[in-house]
């Protein structure tokens, strides 16, 4: 294996250099527990809150509305527990049928439990039908959940159009708005107010941070359920906090809204470089004309299985995905892909770069590609 060209960070993201320093003082002398009141951890307490406010910063929101998570997944979940506790009599949820498994497993068991979940199609693009979301919403709603980006296949779901149905709607029957922003963060820029919706989820490991750490964003703290509870994170959920964590989320989002304008141009001018290559290839991606976050490219191929390229391109040195890394133990084609009608689903790839992939690996990957589909 001569290189090593890693293309897979819609699945996770390597931990960023000045991440890393910044947490060095975290991993050795000031291990003190944030809620502890002498200075060892009063110290740390102003490091966790100094990176809240770096987060809220990123997305234009007051650090009060902002709690520390273990990731996107409990993000989500914790979402979904407060939306059917603030809504006792309200049975119904609406999502769609291309979100993070964290929800669709958390749906099944509220089914097992009564409610209704209506999950909503998506077209070839994997874009909503407005109709079918206007139909679906009544009184009887408790909670509408959307991805803002998709992780297969980088459409934005959440269209101009489609938030202001939503909150048109929300003033008609009450319920609330959740979104799963988590493929969004560092791609595209986003700001709270922009949505006005009630909870948005994030996860660190996508933006180079270590793994096992998240945001949660809510609106109306005061009529939130903890999924954990505890006195941390303003009672909003309990449990020591993951302070190396926390200083790098809040590291990281520093650093993206420093230098957002600069990372949107290198991941939108190689991503267009790589899908002009592949082109050139007459080979063309998924969702190809529609609004996507800059960094994703979903390829199907005619006659050669996805995990057949993968594990070709492993031996030069290349990671891809067939899909999401969740279901990757999971043999059925994508849930993502044959939701949107692709034919051939289990044919695909996904390319995910970040703003430090280079041309010359696009290169490499473009010319081993070939090598692979000429059968050599
Ligand atoms: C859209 C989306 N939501 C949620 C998650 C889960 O985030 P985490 O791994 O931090 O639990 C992922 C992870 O791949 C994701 O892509």
């Amino acid at each position: 294996m001569n290189r090593f060209v890693y293309l897979d960070n819609n699945a996770t993201t390597k931990i960023a250099s000045h991440i890393k320093e910044k947490l060095q003082p975290y991993l050795d002398l000031q291990y003190g527990n944030p809620s502890s009141l002498y200075w060892h951890g009063v110290k740390v307490r102003k490091a966790v809150e100094q990176a809240r406010q770096n987060c809220a910063d990123l997305i234009n929101c007051n650090p009060k509305n902002l709690i520390f998570t273990s990731g996107g997944s409990e993000g989500n979940c914790s979402a979904f527990n407060s939306a059917i506790n603030k809504y006792p009599n309200k049975k119904k949820i609406i999502t769609t049928k291309v979100e993070h498994s964290s929800i669709l497993e958390y749906c099944e068991l509220l089914k097992k439990k009564g409610y209704e979940i209506v999950y909503l199609d998506v077209d070839i693009n994997c874009n909503l039908n407005l109709k079918q979301l206007e139909h679906e919403i009544d009184d009887n709603t408790c909670l509408v959940s959307i991805q803002l980006a998709n992780n297969e296949v980088g459409t934005i779901l959440l269209t101009e159009e489609v938030i202001q149905l939503i909150n048109n709607y929300k003033s008609e029957f009450s319920f609330d708005f959740h979104i799963d922003c988590v493929q969004g963060l560092g791609k595209i820029d986003i700001d709270v107010n922009k949505y006005n919706a009630d909870y948005m989820s994030f996860s660190g490991h996508k933006i180079h941070c270590p793994k096992g750490i998240g945001l949660l964003y809510i609106k109306d703290t005061k009529n939130f359920t903890p999924l954990i509870s505890g006195h941390q994170e303003f009672n909003l959920r309990g449990g020591t906090e993951n302070v190396l964590g926390i200083i790098a989320i809040g590291e990281s989002c520093k650093y993206i809204k420093d230098n957002f304008s600069e990372i949107q141009a290198k991941l939108k001018d190689l991503n267009i470089y790589l899908e002009q290559q592949l082109a050139n290839m007459n080979i063309t991606c998924n969702c190809k004309n529609v609004a996507r976050i800059p960094n994703t490219t979903s390829i199907t191929f005619d006659n050669i299985t996805g995990n057949q390229i993968m594990f070709k391109l492993e031996t030069f040195g290349i990671c891809v995905s067939t899909g999401s890394a969740c279901n990757s133990e999971n043999s059925e084609p994508s849930y993502v892909l044959t939701s949107m009608g692709v034919k051939n689903p289990q044919n695909t790839i996904r390319v995910s770069i970040d703003e430090n992939t280079t041309k010359s690996q696009i290169n490499y990957f473009i010319d081993t590609l070939k090598t692979i589909l000429k059968g050599e």
